[in-house]
């Protein structure tokens, strides 16, 4: 079979059978199809689409074209959960540990961040001593013992993904819904998952910036996902603002451990205990979502979820004392507060803006090579529909440099502000099962 017959198929909008996706993947794995070829089938794929079928097989070629993690010695049913990103989403942070309090196991594979969205493992890092450099056996070992244990992410996971996707970036084909579903599934595949939650998100700061998007998207997913045998399911939530109030590693930090504590950000909680209700369903310690939401606001009210964050930060070699004296974590040397220049209610925050303006302090990556500044990054004091009075906060920058001017125009740019009052916009926008 030649790579060019399974180029035209497509092309003229023929379907590929397994056996065909197969041979195509193994053969851009091991180089002997050519990127010039992957890229003519991608740019077909983006204009033809994909079939179920051929979206559910592609994404297992890709989890098999590399290691797979096998999460078979812990015991209970495994659910993990993916977010499509977006700025200042501290929920794994939270997540983890209260799921993992009610019993839900939590074997999670996480990545460092690039580029406006931060990474679970960088914000974990601002905790002193914390690592995540443990192999595979201690890491099993931690699940079993501790309910929970993050590692960093594998080089050899999913190779052909890895280099499909570099291919998307230079030819104009990432923003295909059946490549990017099976791109995020053949990860979550491959890392061991039995069952998977999605949080797609939408709006400015997101992916898929409008709804219609977000939820074909999420549609996909699901339909790969329950078609290769792992239940999965997503809810849609609202990116067109920050979400909680902390932009920046060790801010936010801080602000998971005020959310574990009950007194965190009313839209982070939410999304926590919504995308935590449907984790503890799908790993049978709960029996609907009800149930499970109460179990978790218990855990969350009797202190057990800080508990374990606490257990979980020490088996890693992290600080624990943090959660306590949060005062320990890397601090900015300056504060600078950005006042609003009339008063009126706040009408958008454009999320995408404010993690660039996070970004010009030091709080991302520009690139994978790039160091980060953990200390630094924005706290918001308003959100979307909250009344300001002329002159009040609307942000604090937590700054090592003094020179912060085109950070305070980045705010000023994203923040607006009308005279009339305004209604939040709603953070849970749909789900799909
Ligand atoms: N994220 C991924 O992992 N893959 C895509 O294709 C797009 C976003
Ligand atoms: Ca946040």
């Amino acid at each position: 079979m030649r790579t060019v017959d399974l180029i035209t198929k497509k092309r003229d909008g023929g379907e590929l059978t397994k056996e065909e996706i197969n041979i195509l993947i193994r053969g851009y794995t091991d180089g002997s199809v050519p990127d010039y070829q992957m890229s003519a089938m991608a740019m077909a794929i983006f204009f033809k689409g994909m079939t179920p079928t051929e979206r559910a097989d592609l994404t297992m070629a890709m989890v098999h074209s590399g290691e797979t993690i096998d999460l078979s010695g812990i015991d209970g049913i495994k659910v993990d959960k993916h977010s499509t990103g977006g700025v200042g989403d501290t929920t794994t942070l939270v997540l983890a540990p209260l799921v993992a309090s009610i019993g839900v196991p939590v074997a999670k594979m996480s990545g460092r961040g690039l580029g406006h969205t931060g990474g679970t493992i960088d914000k974990l890092e601002s905790v002193p001593g914390f690592h995540v450099e443990i192999d595979n056996e201690q890491f099993l070992e931690l699940v079993n013992r501790n309910g929970l244990a993050v590692i960093g992410q594998s080089d050899n996971l999913t190779p052909a993904d890895k280099k499909l996707y570099g291919l998307r970036d230079v030819t104009g084909t990432v923003n295909s819904i059946p490549l990017i579903a099976s791109s995020i599934m053949s990860k979550k595949i491959a890392s061991g998952a039995d069952a998977i939650v999605l949080d797609v998100k939408t709006g400015d700061g997101a992916f898929m910036k409008e709804l219609s998007e977000a939820e074909e998207l999420a549609a996909c997913m699901v339909d790969i996902g329950n078609r290769v045998g792992r239940r999965t399911i997503a809810v849609l939530s609202d990116m067109s603002q920050p979400l909680g109030n902390a932009i920046g590693n060790a801010l936010e930090v801080r602000e998971a451990i005020d959310t574990l504590r009950g007194v965190g950000p009313e839209d982070l909680t939410e999304l926590c205990l919504t995308l935590g209700s449907h984790m503890a369903v799908l790993a049978g310690v709960a029996s609907d979502q009800q149930a499970a939401r109460k179990m978790l606001e218990q855990s969350i009210a009797n202190g057990h979820a800080l508990e374990k964050f606490k257990l979980f930060l020490s088996a890693q070699g992290g600080d624990a004392s943090v959660v306590d004296e949060p005062e320990r974590l890397p601090s900015a040397k300056y504060r600078f507060e950005v006042p609003a220049k009339a008063a009126g209610y706040v009408s958008s925050i454009a999320a995408e803006n404010m993690g660039l303006a996070a970004m010009l302090l030091g709080a991302g990556r520009a690139t994978k090579e790039s160091s980060i500044d953990l200390a630094v990054g924005i706290f918001l004091h308003k959100k979307v529909g909250d009344s300001v009075k002329d002159g009040e906060s609307l942000a604090t920058i937590h700054a090592n440099g003094e020179s912060v001017s085109d950070v305070i125009t980045q705010i000023y740019k994203s923040i607006q502000i009308q005279e009339n009052p305004v209604n939040p916009p709603p953070l849970l926008v749909g789900e799909v099962k």
